[in-house]
């Protein structure tokens, strides 16, 4: 008689002996195939898996009982069973609820095509991927493992969801924070350290005066605490022959990518716009600096974004996009496009024309002033990451501004810890000792 085949998917970062017993009872039925989910697929459901898919489908074709690994691109099991038309799907029987239903009832209509069934495994008691990623951030990462997980993520998603964090706690935030929505599960993918937040929570103008030394304080404080990747805003870069120490200073610390803006002269934030002098440099000078900065990297992981400040000055598309095409020929790994525009329409147009001639390059969009566009329509544009840049800070500041007014007005602090703050009791258990 043939050998029966049976089909078993599996995202396989975490392996545990729940995995070992779905595999062996899948071999008890025939021969086992399993389809490991590739980054994309993994990442269209939940967080990207620590280890990537090369690493993944090799543990996996060496666990005992399996006899052969593909990919599985999507959640959805139908490509890969239309392919092998197995007689078996094994999963545990946690899939019969919750975002996977869906997933395993496609999977029951497809194999009653050609008799195939659904066998699932009661789930493994004691053994669960969400401790074990719990276990897995409080050991944390390393500078090469965190480097690294930008590019992956660019790779995996749709696209990627950037936070401003300016100190441990902001870092947290973007860390931990997840929502529910549609049965999946949304989180930020990791953090912006802005200029602006960075030098506004120390009193200072955004206009370079707060020195790489200082910043890093603030940046190390979030490398503390979370194992997401890092972009760093590295404002005009400085001078060349500066901006080389800053890539190799990044890069060591497992920064992920550092963005610079093609202004000279004091810079201004951007958002000001016209109303402040905003002085662009010219297109073979911040050409050079990309490549010097290029040159200096010791890693692949590494990224240097060029940021133009085109819209910024009052200038139109044609300049923007005849500089996004020179960086990319310098060697840039990314382009960001920024505007203080508020209907987004500028943005739009520049990622449009931008994706006609060039695929490869992410796009990165700062959505300060067109906040009202979705994450789905910047998609639909073709832009690749996008930056919540100063949220956290803008938010923080009224609600503490509220607090001392109400001190200050009642002459006691009654009124302000019922009306804004949190209990005593949460803020003390907020950040858990580390050794219990
Ligand atoms: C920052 O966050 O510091 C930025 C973005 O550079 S913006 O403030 O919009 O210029
Ligand atoms: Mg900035």
């Amino acid at each position: 008689m043939k050998e029966k085949i049976v089909y078993v998917g599996m995202s396989a970062d975490l392996v545990h002996t729940g995995h070992l017993n779905i595999i062996r009872e899948a071999k008890n039925l025939g021969k086992v195939i399993v389809g490991v989910l590739t980054d994309e697929a993994i990442a269209s459901y939940k967080r990207l898996p620590f280890l990537d898919y090369e690493q993944r489908s090799e543990i996996v074709i060496n666990l005992k009982g399996v006899d052969e690994v593909i990919p599985q691109t999507t959640l959805d099991y139908v490509p890969n069973l239309e392919k092998l038309r197995p007689d078996y799907v094994v999963h545990g029987d946690d899939w019969k609820e919750g975002v996977q239903k869906q997933v395993r009832q496609k999977v029951v209509d497809k194999l009653s095509e050609w008799g195939g069934i659904v066998v699932d495994i009661p789930y493994t008691v004691g053994v669960s991927s969400t401790k074990f990623n719990q276990y897995l951030k409080e050991i944390g990462t390393t500078p090469d493992f965190r480097r690294a997980r930008l590019r992956r993520l660019i790779d995996a998603k749709d696209i990627v969801r950037i936070c401003e964090s300016h100190s441990g706690l902001t870092g947290l935030i973007v860390e931990n924070e997840s929502v529910e929505v549609n049965g999946v599960k949304r989180e930020f993918d990791g953090m912006w350290c802005s200029s602006l937040t960075d030098s506004t929570s120390k009193g200072k103008p955004d206009i370079e005066a707060v020195d790489l030394t200082t910043r890093l304080h603030a940046l190390n404080d979030s490398l503390e605490c979370t194992t997401k990747p890092i972009i760093y805003d590295g404002d005009t870069g400085g001078k060349l022959e500066h901006f080389v120490f800053t890539v190799r200073t990044l890069e060591r610390l497992g920064v992920s990518a550092v963005i610079i803006e093609d202004k000279i002269g004091l810079k201004q934030n951007s958002l000001f716009g016209t109303d402040a002098v905003q002085t662009q440099d010219s297109i073979e000078n911040f050409c050079q600096k990309i490549k010097a900065g290029k040159r200096a990297q010791i890693t692949q992981d590494f990224m240097i974004i060029s940021r133009i400040e085109s819209f910024i000055a009052g200038k139109g598309l044609e300049d923007a996009l005849e500089r996004a095409y020179a960086y990319v020929g310098a060697g840039t790994d990314g382009i960001m496009i920024h505007s203080k525009e508020k209907n987004g329409e500028d943005i739009k147009e520049f990622c449009q024309e931008f994706r006609k001639k060039c695929n490869a390059i992410p796009i990165v969009v700062v959505p300060t002033t067109f906040n009202h566009i979705r994450e789905e329509e910047l998609i639909k544009w073709g832009v690749n990451i996008v930056i919540y840049a100063n949220h956290l800070l803008r938010s923080a500041y009224p609600a503490m501004v509220n607090t001392a007014k109400s001190i200050l007005t009642n002459g006691r602090s009654y009124e302000a810890s019922r009306d804004y703050c949190m209990p005593i009791k949460q803020i003390l258990n907020l950040i858990p000792n580390s050794d219990s």
